[in-house]
């Protein structure tokens, strides 16, 4: 398997740093659930709110680092041809939400960033290294940028319903192997 898209297939890095964006966005859903719901005394598995804040943000910004990665993967390869099987509204479709996906994959890490800095709360990264605050405080940018957070989570859910809706119609009712062209081999 190549390392880089071509016409004929995704390429092992696209692979790898898409299933790790699957992975790192099912945290961050999940521990934004848990740490908003969490009053003062509250823990799930051990780890109270102010852990679960933590993780969310560190593991938020790793994101960023995998998006970088990403983009520069898809820019390095060619495209691979369109699979098959997908029709021409399953393209528009697809084309939109991956557009909604790459601006959520940016989008959702700097807003967070931004808002947590502005706001003064800071970031502990992984729990252990305090990062430095370039913005200061500034209590309007720091709204406007966790309205931003918020309502790039609705975008992220609406094109994350239509990308699986996409895929999840093609492996479950035409079972034309599109998710193979995103798992491992070739
Ligand atoms: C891929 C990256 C990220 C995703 C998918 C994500 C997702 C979310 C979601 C879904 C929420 C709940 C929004 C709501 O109130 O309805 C949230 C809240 C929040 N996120 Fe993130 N986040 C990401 C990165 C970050 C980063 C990097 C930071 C900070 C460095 C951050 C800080 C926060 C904070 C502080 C809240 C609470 C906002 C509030 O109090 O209203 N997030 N995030
Ligand atoms: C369980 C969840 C997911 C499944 C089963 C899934 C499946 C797939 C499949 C099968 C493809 C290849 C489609 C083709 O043949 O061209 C694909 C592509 C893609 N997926 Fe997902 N996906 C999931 C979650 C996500 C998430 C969370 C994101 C981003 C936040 C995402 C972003 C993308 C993007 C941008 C592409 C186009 C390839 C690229 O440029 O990287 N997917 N996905």
């Amino acid at each position: 398997m190549a390392w880089l898209n071509s016409p004929s297939g995704y390429g092992g890095l696209t692979k790898a740093f898409h299933w790790l964006t699957v992975f790192l966005f099912a945290f961050q859903l999940l521990s934004a659930l848990i740490m908003l719901r969490l009053d003062e005394h509250g823990r799930v598995i051990g780890l109270g709110g102010s852990d679960w804040y933590n993780w969310h943000k560190t593991l938020g910004l790793v994101a960023l680092l995998v998006a970088l990665g990403r983009l520069w993967a898809r820019r390095a390869g060619a495209l691979p041809d369109w699979a098959p099987t997908l029709t021409s509204l399953d393209k528009r479709v697809v084309h939109r939400a991956e557009q909604a996906l790459y601006v959520a994959m940016f989008l959702m890490p700097v807003s967070g960033f931004v808002f947590t800095m502005a706001a003064g709360y800071g970031v502990q990264f992984a729990g252990l290294w305090p990062l430095p605050n370039p913005i200061g405080q500034w209590e309007a940018l720091g709204e406007a940028a966790r309205r931003v957070h918020v309502g790039t989570a609705i975008l992220l859910g609406v094109a994350l319903a239509a990308h699986l809706a996409v895929v999840l119609r093609h492996v479950l009712l035409l079972r034309d192997g599109l998710l193979r062209r995103m798992l491992p081999g070739k």
